[in-house]
């Protein structure tokens, strides 16, 4: 079977893509798959070169490859892709519909409010949430363009920084407690991981330098695991995704927060969902088997 990995892309994500998609070439099996590589630099790239392949192997992230968009052109062509499908993919990449969907199901969730410019602050409910707020892109992924912001003083300055990432910009309650997260495998569960931070919180320095942050395995009493493995279980349904996802979610005195759900996850050298399969006794080459097989289902 001829697998292209497909990495690179043209999101705020491209450098990470190409380190997940490293990662992968690295561990394929070359006795299962005739592997190759698709670095993909221009929307039109995909077309073009995935032709002749039997199976992407998405390594992308952010817009235009985690978003549904490279999904749904994948289904035009008729060529089987690994992962969540367009409705999933295109949900998860937006923050606050996948927030809106999260609290429909009863599930905690930091409070929170969109705008889309500058000049929608002046009406925005900023007082419901109380500094510090967490200022997002709406659309981003890998903590780009994320502030969290301590008073009102900087709040503009803040989302005119998101505002060159995405159109549509999230306020949310900053929560001061345990990062968290929780991955799924073909519908299993892996160990929860707790993530600290050198950084004030988990940034893209953290994320992706080797010793900037302590991924472990969690210690939890047990009510708490279970209710934390419980939502990341009903997002995943919730949102649609199939094949893997990553919950990240916080934890404080014990209260649970989902903050969202990522599609395609990072899969680098120093990614969680990794981590977490390793955990669980899973070498990154069958997580890849694994992530193959589930998605020809
Ligand atoms: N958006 C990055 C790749 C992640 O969630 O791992
Ligand atoms: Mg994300």
């Amino acid at each position: 079977m001829k697998v292209g990995v497909v990495m690179g892309g043209v999101s705020s994500e491209r450098e990470v893509s190409l380190l997940t998609g490293k990662e992968m070439m690295a561990h394929l099996d070359p006795g299962r798959y005739e592997v190759r590589a698709i670095e993909i630099s221009h929307k039109r790239d995909l077309i073009e070169k995935a032709a002749e392949i039997d199976m992407a192997l998405l390594a992308l992230h952010g817009s235009y490859g985690e978003d549904g968009t490279v999904q749904g052109t994948l289904e035009t062509m008729g060529i089987p892709y690994t992962g969540s499908g367009v409705l999933a993919s295109s949900i998860c990449m937006d923050k606050d519909v996948s927030k809106r969907l999260i609290r429909s199901e009863e599930l905690p969730t930091p409070d929170w409010v969109t705008v889309s410019g500058l000049a929608d602050l002046e009406g925005a409910d900023v007082q419901r949430l109380g500094f510090p707020i967490v200022v997002k892109p709406n659309r981003g992924g890998s903590s780009i363009g994320i502030r969290i912001v301590h008073s009102a003083d900087d709040l503009t300055s803040a989302v005119k920084e998101a505002l060159e990432w995405d159109r549509t910009i999230m306020l949310e309650r900053y929560i001061d407690g345990q990062e968290i997260t929780c991955s799924i495998l073909n519908g299993e569960l892996l160990p929860v991981l707790s993530i600290k931070p050198h950084a004030d919180f988990f940034d893209y320095k953290s994320k992706y330098e080797e010793g900037e942050a302590e991924e472990t395995v969690a210690v939890l009493p047990a009510p708490v695991r279970e209710q934390v493995e419980a939502a990341a279980l009903q997002c995943y349904h919730a949102l649609k995704c199939s094949v893997y996802a990553r919950v990240d979610m916080m934890l404080k005195d014990d209260n649970l927060y989902i903050l969202e759900v990522n599609t395609l996850p990072g899969l680098t050298k120093n990614s969680l969902l990794p981590k977490s399969a390793a955990a669980a006794g899973i070498s990154f080459s069958r997580l890849l088997d694994i992530i193959i097989e589930s998605s020809l289902r």
